[in-house]
């Protein structure tokens, strides 16, 4: 792997993501209660809790899909508040989705270069050419995306459609084009999923690296438990939509409710 994905690592003090008393509901059912914790720059945060605990929701939220009922979310101890999507995005969240959601009828160049247009504050393709602004962004979104392509392997199938990539590397891209943003936090929705061994021994590698040589802070939500134990330095254990534990893999994995969360009580 390469690490030579420039990005700057100085940040403001204070905690890079704080939630605060979030509230989302649908109809009648309560996708996040309550929900508060907060994360500091340079770390893993692994989010876990089993199926429909409220982890996407909390997601969709920290990237403003959804607006939560009450509460706040504030990143870089400004108060996300109305903000959209790609406002979202300018100020430094990435994401990947759980279901994979990328151009697919458009090369891996392209979809990565997407995300470095998102950092260049969401000007279009057109807007590039002619002027000499233009030019140069032109010249620094070429560099970016050659650094990511190198960085995530992926230059030997640049030119390729992302429809006729297997599902590990469609995966991959995915990931490069988040980190195109040059985000300070990345959202990652069950990245684990579907890969094989060896897959996620590299996504192991790169998560961590990502975090020591970025220095972008991870939310990583993952049911593949040796990974998140593995790599995180803090989780956040939801279920049914309420914040149930919290601490270090080891306080969170010996905490009875958790174990009674995952292995039902018995009865
Ligand atoms: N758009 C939606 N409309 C209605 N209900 C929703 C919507 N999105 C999520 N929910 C509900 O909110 C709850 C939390 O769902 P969510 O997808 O956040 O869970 P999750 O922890 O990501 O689960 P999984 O591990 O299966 O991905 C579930 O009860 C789900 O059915
Ligand atoms: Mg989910």
């Amino acid at each position: 792997m390469d690490a030579r994905v420039s990005q700057a690592t100085g940040h403001a003090p204070g905690p890079l993501l704080e939630v605060r008393n979030v509230e989302l509901r649908f109809g009648g059912v309560r996708a996040l209660s309550d929900v508060s914790f907060s994360v500091g720059h340079g770390v893993i945060c692994g989010i876990i809790g089993p199926n429909g605990a409220g982890k996407t929701s909390l997601f969709n939220c920290l990237s403003r899909i959804y607006e939560p009922h009450s509460g706040s979310i504030r990143f870089e101890q400004r108060d996300l508040g109305q903000a959209r999507p790609h406002q979202a995005a300018g100020l430094g969240i990435a994401r990947t989705f759980q279901n994979v959601a990328l151009f697919d009828r458009q090369s891996v160049r392209r979809n990565v270069e997407t995300g470095c247009f998102l950092r260049f504050g969401g000007r279009h393709f057109s807007s590039l050419f002619g002027t000499r602004r233009g030019r140069a962004d032109r010249v620094a979104v070429n560099r970016r995306v050659a650094e990511l392509l190198s960085f995530a392997r992926l230059e030997d199938v640049a030119d390729v459609l992302v429809s006729e990539l297997p599902f590990g590397t469609r995966k991959r891209v995915e990931l490069a084009r988040a980190l195109a943003i040059q985000p300070k936090l990345l959202l990652l929705d069950e990245p684990a999923a579907g890969l094989n061994h060896e897959e996620v021994e590299e996504l192991f590698g790169w998560i961590r690296e990502i975090r020591d040589a970025l220095g972008v802070s991870v939310l990583l939500i993952e049911h593949h438990m040796n990974l998140v134990m593995r790599v995180s330095d803090q989780v956040v254990v939801l279920e049914f939509g309420v914040k149930i534990a919290e601490g270090t893999p080891q306080e969170v994995a010996t905490d009875p409710k958790v174990i009674k969360a995952y292995l039902g009580d018995g009865e």
